[in-house]
């Protein structure tokens, strides 16, 4: 197995909305995405491009999302994940597996619509990280 290219880093924050608003008042991006839910992993997701990444903004979305206890530590919102691409997520998964390196739940389908899994930051020098299988289409 192989990482990948950095596909994006994922930042909570408290309101999408106004952290769009830093992004493109403040750092001037101008390729901006439509805010979406995603109720079954409880977070509204708003994608930024930047020229070589993208940054994906995670609003909470439900009194049970899984980012509720971090807005609860980071009330100003902050970097959340990072995620990088592999060429097949099933192959990648018995990999870190293989490794000692404990995923969070299942393989499911990410932001970008391709398979994703999380691993676990105690296994990753403390960074939650994400593993997305790499969309079929180019960027
Ligand atoms: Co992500």
């Amino acid at each position: 197995m192989k990482i990948g290219r950095l596909n994006h880093i994922g930042v909570a924050t408290p309101s999408i909305e106004q952290s769009v608003a830093t992004y493109r008042d403040v750092l001037g991006a101008s390729a901006i995405g439509t805010p979406f839910d995603m109720p079954e992993q409880g977070v509204r997701v708003c994608f930024v491009d930047a020229p070589n990444c993208q940054i994906e903004l995670i609003e909470p979305l439900g009194a049970d999302s899984p980012i509720v206890n971090f807005l609860a530590k980071n009330p100003l919102g902050g970097q959340h994940h990072v995620c990088f691409e592999v060429a097949d997520i099933d192959e990648a998964r018995e990999w870190f597996e293989g490794k000692g390196a404990r995923i969070l739940g299942d393989t499911r389908i990410g932001a970008h619509g391709t398979p994703i899994f999380f691993l676990h930051p105690k296994d990753m020098g403390g960074v939650l990280t994400e593993i997305m299988e790499t969309p079929k289409q180019a960027h």
